[in-house]
């Protein structure tokens, strides 16, 4: 692995710490490498970096409304994809009615985030109940299913290079941000062994992107026990306590939540805002020129974005520096908190935006940062 320039050089007028006490009528922005972990300077600008005045060409901030997505589908093979690439595969999915099928990815683990509705996932592991808020996360080829209690809408994020697992907790400590004490995982309950049955079944297999149908004359859900660290199991996002300083903006990554190879899942959850008078309280402006950005709306108060509502899905591609809406930035000392809860995925590879996505994409996205 290649070791990155060393160049501690200050020019002008700076601030002594990241993030606070800024250089009067100027505004920050964060130039870093590897997300947020790797080499990064900060540039104090006369104008804020969002300031442009018209975009011409493909590569844009961009929007997708999920609720104009409107059919549910009977499998998730079916749902609509909204971004991919070699690593990791975006769907959303409504699932309404309980699948008539089984099924099983043979090219990655699969992480729902239930963004409404709950119901029951039975898999080879056993039963798992699941509701809003939910993460679920689902081994590369376990076979599975669900039957909604009330219709389910879900965001499905596809690692397709390797397991989902955690980040390093440092300094945090293992029992940070949450305890896995808090994962639920699927059981072999009464409601499991009520579904055994010696009727036919059929799995539908997805493998190299292909489907594939597989019969059983009986229901292949018939575990009686299991052991070990292999399982589906789920996370809410109420059971995440996130880290945050009163006197300094952390950068989006103390919220990862998830990692795989080439992207991380993070997940934003109500917290308090920085009370020091200095120190900022939206999010920097930041370059974060070495991944594409995906932000899932869930719930709450969108503070730091206009015109921004639950389901939405934003996607902030490498190449072009970003941070709050201008009235989100001049109205931060009115906040104390927020009860925002969003979904980012941040992606090393490009990620392609699909026709399903563009057909729900609010073209105007890129001048929602001009001042009114
Ligand atoms: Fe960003």
């Amino acid at each position: 692995m290649q070791r990155p320039f060393r160049f501690p050089h200050v020019e002008g007028q700076v601030s002594r710490q990241a993030h606070c006490d800024l250089p009067e009528h100027t505004f920050e922005r964060e130039v870093s490498r590897d997300g947020f972990f790797g080499s990064a300077s900060h540039l104090y600008h006369r104008h804020m970096p969002t300031g442009w005045s018209g975009w011409d060409g493909p590569h844009r901030p961009r929007a997708f409304n999920t609720h104009a997505l409107k059919q549910a589908t009977p499998t998730l093979w079916d749902s609509p994809i909204l971004l991919e690439n070699a690593a990791l595969q975006l769907r959303f999915w409504q699932c309404h009615k309980p699948m008539e099928h089984l099924l099983r990815n043979g090219d990655g683990d699969l992480l729902l985030f239930v963004h409404g509705g709950s119901g029951a996932l039975f898999c080879d592991y056993g039963h798992l109940p699941i509701m809003e808020g939910d993460y679920v996360l689902i081994p590369r080829g376990t076979t599975w299913r669900l039957e909604p209690a009330s219709p389910l809408s879900l965001l499905v994020i596809q690692a397709t290079r390797q397991w989902f697992g955690l980040p390093d907790k440092g300094l945090l400590g293992q029992h940070a941000i949450f305890d896995e004490g808090v994962l639920r995982s699927a059981r072999v309950d009464a409601a499991y062994l009520d579904q055994h049955s010696e009727e036919r079944w059929q799995v539908l297999l997805k493998a190299r992107d292909q489907l594939n149908t597989i019969t059983y004359p009986y229901n292949p859900l018939d575990t009686i026990g299991w052991k070990g660290d292999v399982t589906v199991f789920a996370l809410n996002w109420r059971d995440i306590r996130p880290v945050m300083s009163h006197r300094y903006h952390l950068p989006p990554s103390v919220h990862t939540t998830f990692l795989s190879q080439e992207f991380v899942v993070c997940t934003f959850v109500p917290r308090p805002l920085e009370q020091d008078d200095g120190a900022l309280k939206v999010p920097f402006f930041h370059s974060n020129d070495d991944y594409d950005e995906v932000i899932f709306y869930h719930s709450g108060n969108f503070f730091s974005r206009d015109n921004i509502d639950a389901g939405m899905v934003t996607f902030h591609p490498c190449g072009f520096s970003h941070g709050p809406h201008p009235k989100a930035y001049y109205a931060q000392g009115n906040h104390h908190a927020t009860d925002e809860v969003a979904v980012m995925i941040d992606s090393q590879q490009p990620l392609n935006i699909t026709q399903s996505a563009q057909s729900v994409e609010n073209l105007n996205y890129w001048a929602s940062w001009q001042q009114k």
